[in-house]
């Protein structure tokens, strides 16, 4: 990878590992290029503790000055993370940029961020980075050199401005993303209404996520070899097999260990999937380290209360897997739940339509019911959903009902019990 054409910052790696930060040397080198540097060299090394002074010891300061001096390199990027003091020291020491990996990511995020909201979430993480920035690294100086420059005068007057400043900032945007939340909120609602299933497409970064999307549903959302090619959901309407109608959400891709307050500027995204009727997890069958990262995509899901929404998994790229060819899984109760095809080719895509309908089923179904007085609120609902065939009042106060449902929709009536559907259908 160093001897890629093309520009970019011409960047050298800091990989350090530490009992503190489980990064690896490969994600990094993808978030740089992502990020649109070149990285021309890595420094690698493992300590203990980090140093507090400069993260690395002075020997491989040393060393990182020379990789710089020999690349004629302007950006130095850790794969750690750095205090404000550790990252101040290293930009002194070594005269160039230094940018840690919370840093990196932001800078990624604010590259690639589409949507309205997306751009103020990635601001807002962006200030907040920012702000703890400025507060630290001004009482650190203050500490170290008895405040020299800092205490009093225009220093402490710009610092408290500019604090301000960022505060009145973070408010503002604050209040925007609220609004914007809340007029997401009504879209959700429109389309809980209309009642179309939603699928979100979620996976790890890189594993096919757009080019599955654009491939389903013929647009042209940016896809690249590149990491965060997108990081607000996308919502499509699609007809899978062309016979049932649902959205689908493309959502930004996950990686390992996400800096905990870049956390909010997926929460858009993230909050897609956990909407969701039924998840797609894109998974690389190419990757080295595929049950790894299926693993790592697990966990997020999990946080974000995703975990028990019903999932297929979607092992794309198989047209880099020798003699593979596409098919279907399916679990004891004949569900699908694994999918072999490619994004790419096309190889298999209209597997990925039957399995959706397996699993959303657009089947109707036919009931006829007898509900009793005290299940108002359950005719009620079916009048909402279902087609109604026949309603009529009986003796007891209740009534006899025909109706026609989805079978996508007979979740929609779990909440009345089990018991509220006959064993039988009668035709
Ligand atoms: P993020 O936006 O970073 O989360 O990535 P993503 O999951 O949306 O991945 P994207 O669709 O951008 O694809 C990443 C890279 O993998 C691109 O270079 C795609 O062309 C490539 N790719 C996607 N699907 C396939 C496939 O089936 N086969 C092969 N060989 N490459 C694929």
């Amino acid at each position: 990878m160093f001897d890629r054409p093309g520009s970019g910052e011409r960047a050298v790696l800091v990989h350090v590992q530490t009992q503190y930060d489980p990064e690896d040397l490969s994600e990094l080198q993808e978030l740089a290029i992502s990020a649109g540097a070149l990285p021309l060299a890595v420094v690698t090394g493992k300590r203990q503790n980090p140093d507090p002074r400069y993260y690395i010891g002075t020997g491989k300061l040393e060393e990182l000055s020379l990789a710089i001096a020999e690349h004629q390199a302007e950006l130095v990027l850790f794969n750690n993370r750095l205090t404000p003091s550790q990252e101040r020291n290293l930009e002194r020491a070594l005269s160039v940029r230094v940018v840690d990996r919370t840093g990196l990511i932001l800078d990624i995020f604010a590259q690639r961020a589409r949507t309205f909201e997306g751009k103020l979430q990635v601001e807002l993480a962006q200030l907040r980075h920012m702000s703890t920035r400025l507060i630290r690294g001004w009482t650190h100086l203050e500490r170290q050199k008895g405040g020299i420059g800092l205490r009093g005068g225009p220093g402490e007057t710009q610092l408290e401005t500019d604090r301000r400043l960022l505060e009145n900032r973070i408010r503002m945007i604050q209040k925007r993303l609220e609004k914007v939340e809340q007029q997401r909120g009504q879209g959700r609602n429109a389309r809980k209404r209309a009642d179309v299933p939603m699928i979100g497409l979620v996976g790890y970064t890189n594993a096919g996520k757009s080019t599955l999307f654009n491939r389903l549903t013929h647009s042209d959302v940016y896809a690249a070899d590149q990491l965060f090619a997108t990081l607000d959901p996308t919502l499509r309407r699609y007809q899978a097999g062309g016979q049932m109608p649902v959205v689908i959400a493309d959502t930004v891709g996950f990686i390992r260990h996400l800096p905990h307050e870049l956390v909010a500027a997926f929460r858009s995204t993230l909050k897609e999937a956990s909407e969701a009727d039924l998840l797609l997890h894109i998974i690389d069958a190419s990757d080295e380290r595929i049950d790894d990262t299926i693993a790592q995509v697990g966990e997020v899901l999990t946080e974000i209360g995703a975990d028990s929404i019903p999932k297929i998994e979607i092992y794309n790229k198989l047209d880099l897997i020798e003699s593979a060819s596409p098919r279907l899984e399916y679990d004891e109760q004949g569900k699908v739940d694994k999918i072999w095809l490619s994004a790419r080719t096309g190889q298999g895509i209209e597997l990925l339509d039957q399995a959706i309908i397996n699993r959303l089923g657009g089947e109707i179904r036919r009931h006829v019911l007898h509900l009793a007085p005290t299940d108002a609120a359950l005719r009620a609902r079916l009048f909402e959903i279902a087609k109604v065939l026949k309603d009529e009042a009986d003796e007891t106060g209740g009534w006899t009902m025909e109706v026609e449902v989805a079978m996508k929709d007979e979740r929609r009536l779990k909440e009345f019990g089990k018991d509220w559907m006959p064993e039988k259908n009668e035709e």
